[in-house]
């Protein structure tokens, strides 16, 4: 009998800088209440969610995203929003400038052609800031921010004593603009 495929849980994502991530941070602490405010290294943007995958697939994953062309994105965090659905806090762009939907694109297309296969939910950009969330009435006011893109990232998530910690397997820089 052959022993089952190795599997690990995968996402596509943009990944601030440790100091867009840190700003991030601070506001959901005060933002929280009751909520988990999410710890600053694990402040992200999923691009394509593939959760648990055959782990023999990465290389293919990375050659499929290395051919991703696509130019520096700026994205505003120009808003912040409440999920009831899921009780989230996040923030985002009140516009996604068509660069990054185009990015989303190419790179879900990539993964189509490739057979992989992916949550295949409509994209709606947002870095969760804080869990179980009761709403944004702790919240204090929000000062938009411009980020500065010039990669995203492969990342697998574990879990290490009940805690999720993100790794990023692989970068895939911008081509020049
Ligand atoms: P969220 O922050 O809105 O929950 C890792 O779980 C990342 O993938 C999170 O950013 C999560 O978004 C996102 N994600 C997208 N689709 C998902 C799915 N079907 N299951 C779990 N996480 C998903």
């Amino acid at each position: 009998m052959s022993a089952a495929a190795e599997t690990v849980r995968l996402f596509f994502a943009l990944w601030p800088g440790a100091d867009l991530q840190t700003r991030l941070a601070a506001w959901a602490k005060q933002a929280a209440g009751r909520g988990r405010a999410m710890r600053r290294e694990n402040i992200h943007l999923t691009l394509a969610f593939l959760g648990d995958t055959e782990a023999s697939l990465v290389p293919d994953l990375i050659a499929l995203a290395a051919g991703v062309r696509y130019a520096p994105i700026r994205l505003p965090l120009d808003r912040i929003g409440y999920w009831k659905h899921n009780r989230i806090i996040w923030c985002g762009a009140e516009q996604d400038p068509p660069a990054l939907s185009g990015l989303v694109s190419e790179l879900r297309a990539r993964l189509d052609s490739g057979g992989i296969a992916y949550d295949h939910k409509p994209f709606v950009s947002h870095l969760t800031l804080v869990r179980n969330a009761a709403g944004l009435d702790a919240a204090p006011a929000w000062v938009p921010l411009l980020w500065e893109l010039a990669d995203f990232a492969l990342v697998t998530s574990v879990r290490v004593e009940g805690r999720v910690s993100y790794q990023l397997l692989q970068r895939f820089p911008a081509t020049a603009g």
